[in-house]
This record gives C-alpha cells, structure tokens and sequence, in this order.
C-alpha cells in the first residue's frame, strides 16, 4: 500500500528566518546553502507571531510574503507552521486569561512558550484569527505544501475557565448524574461524596491526588482540550486550504496527550526525534527509537509519516551535550526512513545568534559556511536520500503487534499498590518489542482498541486497564484463530480504574487465558524469585502474579517461595487460537527466548532473508531493505542472493562489510 503526500522524501527543517530579517544577504546565502545540502523543504513560521502581528490587529506579512517567494524561487516546498505555540507579548499584557494557571493556582507571567491556556475563548479566538489571516494570504502560494499546526502541544492549565470546562466535561461523561461520578469514582471512600458538581476541583497535589479515576478523568480532559484546542486551530485551514495536509509535532512518548486518539484528527503523523545518542548507549538507544518510530507509522496505518525534527549534531537540552560521533546521526535518520518516515527534517536550519537555543546543533552553524563537519554530514544524507524515492509512500505490513496504549498507560501510572516504583510501562512493552526487532520481524505499536484480526500474535504488557469491549475482542481474536500473550495484572480495572470483580484477570478472560490470578507479590530490589522454563533457569523481579492453571498447559513454574511449583508461564488453547500468560516480570532474557519460541512455533515471517551478524538491525519498506549497523564494531551482513546498492549504484552479494555507525540499502 502506498500513500503520501510527496513523490521524494522531503529533506528540510525549522527555517527561521524571521531571526535573521536584517540581514537579508544571509536569506540568499541560505538558499545557496540549502541547495548545496540538498535540502528540499523548510518549515517557517512557526514562532513568528509577533512578527506577522507586532500589535493587535495590525498584521505585517511581508517577511513571510518574500521568504515564501524565494523557497519557492529555489524549488523548496514549505511546511507553514501556525504560530499558536508562543505568542507575543502585547497579547499576553492585555488578555492575562490567555496565561496558563500551573498546578498550584498560580498564573503565570508572560515568557518561554507552549504554556497557553487551553479553554480561553479569547486565546482560541486570537488564534483563529491569525491562522485565517494566514490561510486566506497563501492558500494560492505554490510553495505551500502542509500545515505544521503549532508546536509541540504539551502542558495543562489549571484555571478556572479550565476548571469549570472539566467539570462540564464530567457531566458528559457521567450523564449529568453526580451519583454515577460518586459510584465510578468510589467516593464512598474517605467520605468523598460530592452532591455538586462544584465541588470538583483539578487534581492537585495540596488538593485531590489520591482519586485515580479522577486522575484519569483530568488525563483524558487535557488531552481532548489540547485536540478541542487544535480542532479550533485548523478549522478556517480546513475550510480556506482543504487540500493541504495538516500535521501537527508530537513528542516521543510524551503521556500528557494521548497520541493515539489525537491522530484521528491528523492528515498525517509526525514526530520530533532526539534520541540521547550522547548517552553512549547506541544500540539500546536505537531500540527504544525504533519502538517510538513505529508507534507512530502504526497510528495511520497504510501510511508514512514524518519526522519533523532531529538535530544535526548535539540538542543544548541535556545535563551534558556530547557530540555524536561522525555518521549516527546519519544512521538515525536512515532508521527514521526505514521504520516508514517520509521525512528527514531538523531543527533547525541555521543556528540562532542569540536565545536559549543558541548552542543548540543547527545544519548551518555560527561561521556561517559550509565547510564544517555537519554540514558535510547533512549533504551527504540529503543526496543519498534522494535515492531513496521508492520508498516514499511505503508501508509495510507486520504480523506482530506490541499493544502500547497511552491511556493504560496513565492507569498503569496512577494506581497505588503492589509494586510502586518499578512500573516503566513504556520500557515494559519495548522489552518485548526487542526480539521481534532484532531479528528483523516487522512490528506493530498499537492501541488496546486497534484491530487484531490481521496479526498472527498480539502481546499486551501490563494490560492493567481494560477499555470498553476489550474483553471481547480479545476473546474474539483468540477464538478466530489469534495468538495473544498477556503479562503480570492484565485485566485488573475498567476505564474508571475500578476492579473487575468475580477474579483476575477479568471476566471471561480467565476463561480465554485458562487461568485464575489470585494474588500477586511484589519484590524489594535485591529479592528475586526464579522461574524454570525449558529446563532453563530465569529470575522474576519487581512483580509476578500468582495463577491458578484452570484449563491452561503450565510451561514454566516459580522456583521459590510458597507459590513455588506452581505456573508462572502458562499456554492456552482457546477456539482456533493460543493465548498464553506470562505471570512474571524478568530482565531480557526470558522474553528474549520466549519470543524466539513464539517467532518458531507461528512462523513469523522476517523482513527478509540476510544473515545478520548479532548488533545489525535490518528493516524491510517496500521492496528496499535497510540494514543498520548502531554497534562500534564492523558487523557482516551475507545476503541471500544478488541486491542493488541504492546508495553506490551497484550490485551486491554474498558478504558484506558494515563499518561502525554506517548502514546499507539494498533492493
Ligand atoms: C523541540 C522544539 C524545537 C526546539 C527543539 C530543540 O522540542 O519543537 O522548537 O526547541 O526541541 O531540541
């Protein structure tokens, strides 16, 4: 399947140029600069508000107007950002309400940026405003490819404006019945019973903390506020520009927004990628990113994505800001288009003379020219990217999914009880991610709500929430022939945060797992438990279930403790399907060999057939073939058969040498 917007990947980055409007001879130079690195793209605006609108109501284009001309003069596309993510001064002096209040009531003063408050009126007015203002001067303007809408949307406000917006919302959710927010929240507990709706404050930590349905509740608000927020942005866009895509930069993982609902409302996704290469953890680094690249692809499936921002060399933003090694941030870049990226994008451009972000790595540093080490790389990448245009628009298919979902993921987050500091649901999912990936098997990051039914195997870590319907689609999926993995605490609470009553895990999956979870132990640091498992030994740390087998095969038992001998691993079969639970937390190893098991028993299909050396990483996109070196030593790649070289235009067989940090593309 092939869908996108562009027939290249698009090479480019945070242009600002709005910084450098004294200096035009320094524009002209950046386009010079820009052909010269093969950079094809620029994405402007995006904090250019009190530019285009120095005072209310009088607007100022002109800056815009000529640098749009010249990109498009130069055969740039750009990607216009709207400029809701700082605003200017004069709006903030004179509308204090657009200021966001933090957690303990006090409002803030006007400064840094992506710190707004959600629900004035005013604010989305303003906004509204400017991107219409925007929208009407260049829906016409060829250069225009895409809308970049804001930055980043992070942060809550806790404002009375936002107060009262939550209380609202709650009546929506809860039927304007107070009773039904008294029994989902349980606040009978502590004598918490509300008889008005005024009585609902945000959660805070001098007020309400200890309520994790309503933590919940405040999670799901923000996040919808932010996409209210943003609906309110694109709306004149939508109806000036309809053929222009509209995206908007998410951040990693970042839990404050739940991604997976936001991208419904996205033409497309994208995502801005600071791996901590500095770390001097590569390969570990590199897994984690590869999961977050293909959480992202996996949000529109059928369809690439972009990443819309990395740094060419060192972010200012770390405790220490190492400098990656030569060619790992061209490595990075060759993973972001090989997990389905369309887009290889920085910021920024040139760096910034003065600011916060002055040392921050930008392709055209303070000299000024192009004689540095950066902009060798940058070049470098940019001209074999442009040899990578069959794979623009590719997605390829998986037959494995990992379930990440951001909301069980605040559930995960907020419950008190068992063990309470080692909960990393993320690092959790990523640890069962890992061997699909290092043998080069496709993955899929998806919601507890995607569809199951095109997988062979689903795995769901630490599935502690349960969203509506779950229950049976899970128990549809095994029966119609699925394999489904499930962990320690699956099925434990609803969306409410309210246990499943009648025994763990809920409802008729004790039926579809074969087994009956009647307790669980956590573990101190230190204190392990150990778990045999194919006449191996493994350890079980931080948290394990004890399970009753009811029907399930045990394939592992405790070796310890008064739960020892009984199943810790167990196999289920269920219609036309297997469902296995895995009562335990273990380091790598056994879900390393486990899903080994797994990828023999069902066949699992590997990106393709080259013999890796341990440490490469191979990727499949279409027809391309990406192998990826992110060791320190030369790793060997043996190729099944006779390939091209889309990189040095040749023909490659047999064995091939990959130098540290470097990669191959092959077809
Ligand atoms: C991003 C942000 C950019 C820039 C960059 C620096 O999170 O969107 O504007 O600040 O970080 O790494």
């Amino acid at each position: 399947m092939a869908k996108g917007f562009f027939d290249h990947i698009i090479h480019g980055g945070d242009y600002n140029p709005d910084q450098w409007i004294d200096t035009p001879e320094i524009w002209d130079e950046d386009m010079r600069l820009m052909n010269l690195a093969h950079v094809n793209s620029a994405t402007i605006g995006i904090f250019a508000w009190s530019m285009i609108e120095p005072e209310e109501g009088v607007y100022d284009f002109s800056f815009l107007d000529r640098i749009m001309d010249k990109l498009h003069e130069n055969g740039k596309a750009v990607i216009l950002s709207t400029p809701s993510g700082a605003r200017p001064p004069w709006l903030a002096q004179k509308y204090p309400e657009v200021l966001r209040v933090e957690e303990s009531g006090i409002r803030n003063e006007f400064g840094v940026r992506h710190n707004h408050c959600l629900t004035s009126p005013i604010y989305r007015e303003k906004v509204r405003k400017i991107n219409t203002m925007l929208a009407e001067r260049y829906k016409n303007h060829p250069a225009l490819k895409m809308w970049h809408i804001s930055n980043e949307y992070c942060g809550e406000c806790h404002c009375e404006l936002c107060q009262e917006a939550f209380r609202e919302w709650l009546k929506v959710k809860y039927h304007n019945d107070i009773e039904e927010l008294n029994f989902k929240w349980w606040n009978g507990f502590w004598s918490h019973r509300m008889n008005d709706w005024s009585q609902i404050n945000s959660p805070k930590f001098r007020g309400e903390n200890h309520v994790s349905a309503m933590k919940l509740c405040w999670n799901k608000f923000v996040s919808d506020s932010h996409i209210s927020f943003f609906e309110n942005e694109i709306a004149p866009l939508r109806e000036i520009t309809p053929d222009i895509p509209i995206t908007t930069n998410f951040m990693k993982l970042y839990d404050g927004i739940d991604y997976q609902d936001f991208a419904k409302h996205l033409d497309l996704v994208s995502w801005d990628n600071y791996p901590a290469w500095d770390k001097g953890r590569n390969v570990e680094e590199a897994t984690d990113t590869a999961f977050v690249h293909d959480a992202f692809r996996s949000m529109k499936e059928g369809q690439p994505f972009f990443m819309m921002e990395s740094t060419p060399s060192l972010v200012n933003w770390h405790d220490v800001n190492k400098l990656p090694r030569t060619g790992l941030q061209e490595l990075s870049s060759i993973q972001a288009v090989a997990h389905g990226a369309d887009s290889v994008q920085y910021f920024q451009w040139r760096k910034s003379r003065g600011g916060h972000e002055k040392y921050h790595g930008a392709v055209v540093d303070h000299c000024g020219h192009e004689n540095t080490r950066v902009f060798r790389d940058v070049s470098r990448l940019g001209a074999n990217l442009e040899k990578l245009s069959d794979v623009v628009g590719q997605y390829s298919d998986s037959k494995v999914a990992i379930v990440y979902d951001w909301q069980n993921g605040w559930a995960v987050k907020h419950f008190c009880g068992f063990n309470n500091i080692n909960r990393n649901y993320a690092a959790e999912c990523i640890k069962w991610y890992e061997p699909f990936y290092k043998k080069g098997i496709s993955v899929d990051v998806i919601p507890m709500d995607a569809d199951f039914s095109k997988y062979d195997l689903v795995i769901a870590p630490f599935l502690y929430m349960l969203k509506e319907g779950t229950i049976d689609r899970i128990e549809g999926y095994v029966k119609n022939g699925g394999n489904f993995v499930g962990t320690y605490l699956t099925g434990m609470v609803d969306e409410d945060d309210m246990c499943y009553l009648g025994g763990f895990p809920a409802g008729k999956l004790k039926d579809v797992f074969g087994v009956w979870q009647e307790e669980t132990d956590s573990l101190p640091e230190g204190i392990r438990n150990s778990v045999s498992y194919n006449g191996k030994e493994y350890t079980v740390e931080h948290i394990c279930d004890i399970i009753h087998a009811q029907g399930a095969e045990a394939l592992g038992e405790y070796g310890k403790d008064f739960y020892k001998n009984m199943p810790a691993v167990t196999k289920n079969s269920y219609g036309k399907g297997k469902a296995f639970y895995v009562a335990f937390r273990n380091d790598e190893d056994f879900v390393r060999d486990f899903c080994n098991d797994l990828i023999k028993k069902f066949s699992l299909p590997l990106d393709a057939k080259l013999t890796l050396d341990d440490g490469l990483v191979m990727r499949k996109r279409g027809d391309v073939i990406f192998v990826m070196n992110f060791t320190d030593d030369e790793k060997t790649v043996t190729l099944d058969k006779e390939y091209n070289d889309l990189i040095n235009g040749e023909a490659v067989s047999g064995s091939v040498t990959i130098a540290p940090c470097s990669y191959l593309v092959i077809e």
